[in-house]
């Protein structure tokens, strides 16, 4: 079993106790439907080494070899989307570092697994990327990073056209205080509340994502 404690003076310093597996699973089952469905959003707020985002990945990716292991790029695709809806945060940047490079090897065995050498390294270097952006260091109860004092902002991404994505930034606070809000339509036409994104991006193929600098962290 892995250990709940690193140190005496980090469980002191940030109440660090990881969750132990069964417990996760556990809780993981209250919501077992959501933890299924291939891009519903995940946030852990104090990620730690992401043991509550592992379970939601290994979860998804079970989702996703039963039913396209058949087919290679709808297996991508559908990673891709699984791993854009996964979100973590915590104040230490080393879990917040361990919490990606964990989450991209569990994506890349079971990847692996599956295609062996016909995998594709830009399906690599997107699920990289994602990680990169969306498993972010920062403070979850001020909204910044602790270091720069610059605001937690996360992506949003969404799925146009089978391969395409869209990313929206927004600022961390703004989703949690739910301020700085306008009325939309839905895809439904009734009108939403939503947050103001604070970039918009142009549309990208789900294996261009860290490919050059229009997709910047
Ligand atoms: C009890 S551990 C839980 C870790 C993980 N969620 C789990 O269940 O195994 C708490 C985590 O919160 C982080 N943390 C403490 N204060 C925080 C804050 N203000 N913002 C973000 N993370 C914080 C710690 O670094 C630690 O990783």
């Amino acid at each position: 079993m892995a250990e709940q404690v690193k140190s005496k003076k980090r469980v002191t310093d940030h109440g660090e106790v990881f969750t132990n597996e069964r417990e996760v699973k556990a809780m993981l089952d209250l919501v077992k439907h959501e933890t299924e469905r291939i891009d519903s959003r995940f946030l852990e707020p104090a990620c730690g080494n992401g043991n509550f985002l592992a379970e939601v990945l290994q979860r998804k990716l079970n989702v996703i070899d039963q039913r396209y292991s058949k087919s290679q790029i709808e297996w991508e695709r559908y990673a891709i989307l699984a791993i854009s809806s996964i979100y973590g945060v915590d104040i230490l940047e080393d879990n917040a570092q361990e919490c990606r490079e964990r989450l991209f090897n569990i994506f890349d065995e079971r990847y692996t697994a599956v295609f062996r050498d016909k995998c594709q390294d830009e399906c690599r270097r997107s699920a990289k990327f994602l990680f990169g952006r969306n498993i972010l260091w920062g403070d979850a109860l001020d909204f910044t990073n602790p270091e720069t004092k610059q605001p937690i902002i996360f992506s949003e991404w969404g799925a146009v056209n089978g391969s395409m994505l869209k990313r929206r930034d927004y600022m961390f606070k703004f989703l949690v205080q739910q301020t700085h809000q306008f009325s939309m339509f839905n895809d439904e036409g009734n009108a939403a509340a939503i947050d103001e994104p604070i970039k918009d991006y142009p549309l990208v193929h789900f294996l261009k994502l860290g490919e050059d600098d229009t997709n910047q962290l």
